[in-house]
């Protein structure tokens, strides 16, 4: 009894409303609580598939949120045992792609036991983008993820409201996969810190779902949110998507894409226009499946759209061919916006070479128990507040691919050295802070360490974002300015 794709109805997760709202002195500000819990999902057919998500469903609740708005979430642990690994549900909450404090950024070792729990601070002064959170406990990340610990959490301006589509046609898609037990139970599996690769490829918690839409232009933000598992996403038309958002945000130019390959904790946000398609049309939204992932009889079909008649007029919207971004927020500071970045204004240039050793997976041949061993104080580089750095990520690990991911940086790609320019592909022209190390390629990154009012600094972690590799071993850090800020 697996689930037969293109069944069941495609749904949006909720959004949180804030506990609390207002004013202070310092400007507007939300408050959000979350309670991480069990509960269950109808996943299977007849059966129900104990989860562990933030208010007990997967993926958690959206939050939504206005830039110049501060945010604080209070995250509650009930979890208690966790089945996937036998030990206590110690959990840590990382808002992916938010240039946060260090104290809340979400750093492996500062853990929540069960019965406990943690007020985050966001300070939501970045451009509109898709974030999302989810756990980063040390050791059982991918456990605590597969479980369910992961929501999306949006970040809008004014810029992203004027420009994209909205409401009804914005429409989040966390896509991942998993494995169940006959008696529908999740089945997490990891042979040799390879990763882990599942069977049913589920949107928004729904196995291969359909979504029936209208002849308008929709805007998803699609984030993968699997364990190790990339996605190479098209669709069945051969009509191409317009690539208007990356992890960063907005990108400058519209790109037209026939495909576009989406690894672990990427977001890429696309405009399908489903205007040009007849009612009663049926369109797929399939994954082509990339080098070095293992395919089950069904992982190359992940959603499929039904086009419905539309009583309403006819949608005047133009895609755009260029985006207006808006300022830099912290540009009196010196803070450059990250499209505008050039490889001149580096003062510093590093390589990280991703290798596996006797079982390891390392960056430059580190892992994180170095860095618990030398109590925390071991790092890769200590740039200042506002330094610009290009990064080399260097896979040589080989027959694998790694999403490289850095914390609290917005990137540019300026070369790659595996596509026919040595440029980035053009699904990635945009803000960046994940990159897809595909097996034996090099990616260069530019990147200025912007970290906002009030923020001295303090340490961030750089990690892979196949979850299996980051809990065994593959995450180092690096200090922006005062290291034990
Ligand atoms: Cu999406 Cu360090 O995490
Ligand atoms: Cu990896």
């Amino acid at each position: 009894n697996t689930p037969t794709p293109y069944t069941a109805l495609f749904r949006r997760p909720p959004v949180l409303m804030p506990a609390e709202q207002g004013v202070d002195d310092t400007g507007p500000y939300q408050h959000y609580r979350l309670t991480q819990k069990v509960g269950q999902a109808a996943i299977v057919p007849g059966l129900l598939t104990t989860l562990a998500g933030y208010n007990g469903i997967f993926p958690g609740p959206t939050i939504k949120v206005p830039q110049g708005t501060r945010s604080e979430v209070r995250i509650s642990n009930t979890l208690g045992v966790s089945p996937l690994h036998g030990g206590k549900y110690s959990t840590v909450t990382h808002l992916h792609g938010s240039a946060s404090l260090p104290q809340y950024d979400g750093y492996a070792n500062d853990q929540t036991a069960p019965g406990c729990c943690k007020t985050y601070k966001y300070p939501n002064w970045q451009q509109a983008r898709t974030l999302w959170y989810h756990d980063h406990n040390h050791g059982t990340t991918a456990q605590n993820v597969f479980a369910g610990l992961a929501a999306q959490y949006h970040l809008s301006d004014r810029y992203e409201r004027a420009q994209l589509p909205q409401g009804e046609y914005d429409v989040p898609l966390v896509v991942s996969d998993m494995a169940f037990k006959a008696d529908g139970s999740v089945a997490f599996e990891d042979a040799d810190h390879a990763g882990f690769m599942g069977d049913v490829v589920l949107v928004n918690g729904v196995p291969w779902p359909k979504m029936t839409v209208k002849p308008r232009v929709y805007r998803f933000r699609v984030l993968v949110g699997s364990i190790s598992r990339s996605y190479r996403f098209a669709l069945s038309t051969g009509d191409p998507v317009y690539v208007v958002g990356t992890d960063a945000g907005m990108t400058p130019v519209v790109n037209a894409v026939a495909s576009w390959r989406h690894g672990v904790a990427e977001r890429y946000e696309v405009l399908i226009d489903f205007r040009k398609y007849k009612a009663g049309q049926k369109i797929e939204l399939k994954n082509l499946s990339n080098k070095n992932n293992v395919d089950f009889a069904n992982t190359g079909k992940v959603m499929q759209f039904e086009v419905v008649a539309d009583s309403g007029a006819p949608d005047p919207y133009v895609i755009p061919k260029t985006l207006d971004l808006g300022p830099q927020p912290w540009a009196n500071r010196g803070a450059i916006e990250v499209n505008k970045l050039t490889p001149e204004m580096a003062k510093v240039r590093r390589t990280l070479r991703v290798q596996r050793k006797s079982g390891l997976w390392t960056v430059n041949g580190e892992t994180w128990a170095d860095v618990e061993k030398s109590n925390f104080q071991r790092i890769l580089g200590n740039p200042k507040p506002y330094d610009i750095e290009i990064w080399d990520l260097v896979n040589e690990s080989g027959g694998w691919f790694h999403p490289l991911h850095i914390h609290l940086i917005d990137a540019r790609i300026i070369a790659r050295n595996t596509t026919p320019d040595r440029k980035a592909h053009a699904w990635e022209s945009g803000g960046k802070d994940v990159f897809y190390l595909g097996e034996n390629e090099t990616v260069s990154a530019l990147m200025q360490f912007t970290t906002g009012d009030g923020n001295t600094g303090g340490r961030y972690m750089t990690h892979c974002h196949n979850l299996v590799h980051e809990d065994s071993d593959m995450m180092i850090q690096f200090a922006v300015g005062d290291l034990n800020a």
